[in-house]
């Protein structure tokens, strides 16, 4: 089948030398990248900065920003079958991006910052995708019941929810623990190395 993986964080310049952006390393993303290769699928990865190697066989598509990741998506995600959100992507995005590098001023300044589009939220209703949607939620409270929101608000088959106040898992980790959030049930599953859980959880959405 033909799979389409979003990783890593994003980055929302400021000015041209300042960014927001967050802990995701990229991990979570290129583990099932790499596990949906060995899998047999053709795998098309769209990535954030991340210091981690490509995984072997897999198709490229490099982007900093928010906006760049759901242009990337949307021009890539009808020619895929499975379409997995692993990436951290911004939620906002500074409103306007400063040519100069912003001199100090005051005590204080404030940035003012814009939504970003929801990518996951857009791929049924704006982009058209008729495939297996699966989303990532990561919650710091109310795990479950938030990812279930996901999961019904943005029509996904399952929703791979995780807790990210833990510092052994989640962001930047090597190990994860998540629980699977489907419409109508769910299903935890015990903690493990990222790379196990990838090629296990690949097999679940072969299932799908
Ligand atoms: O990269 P690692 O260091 O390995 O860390 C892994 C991880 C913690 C980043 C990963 O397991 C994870 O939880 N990824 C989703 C992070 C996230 O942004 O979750 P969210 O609950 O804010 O977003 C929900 C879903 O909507 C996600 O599938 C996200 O990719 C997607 N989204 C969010 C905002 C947006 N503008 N567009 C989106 O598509």
């Amino acid at each position: 089948m033909k799979v389409l993986i979003t990783a890593g964080p994003t980055v929302e310049a400021i000015d041209p030398v300042r960014f927001l952006t967050n802990r995701s390393s990229g991990k979570m993303g290129y583990a099932l990248a790499a596990a949906a290769v060995k899998r047999g699928h053709s795998v098309l990865l769209i990535s954030g900065p991340s210091a981690l190697e490509l995984p072997e066989g897999v198709d490229f598509l490099p982007i900093e920003s928010a906006a760049e990741m759901y242009q990337a998506v949307e021009s890539q995600i009808t020619k895929h079958d499975i379409a997995i959100f692993a990436a951290a992507v911004a939620d906002y995005t500074p409103t306007t991006v400063a040519d100069q590098k912003i001199k100090k001023t005051g005590n204080e300044m404030t940035i003012s910052l814009t939504r970003t589009k929801d990518i996951l939220g857009s791929a049924r209703e704006v982009m058209g995708f008729e495939g297996t949607l699966i989303g990532f939620a990561a919650e710091t409270e109310n795990v479950i019941e938030n990812a279930r929101g996901k999961c019904l608000r943005k029509n996904c088959d399952l929703v791979i929810a995780n807790d990210v106040s833990r510092n052994d898992i989640g962001f930047d980790s090597s190990e994860n623990e998540v629980t699977l959030v489907y419409p109508d049930r769910e299903e935890a599953l015990p903690q493990d190395r990222k790379d196990h859980l990838a090629y296990h959880l690949i097999e679940l959405i072969e299932e799908l």
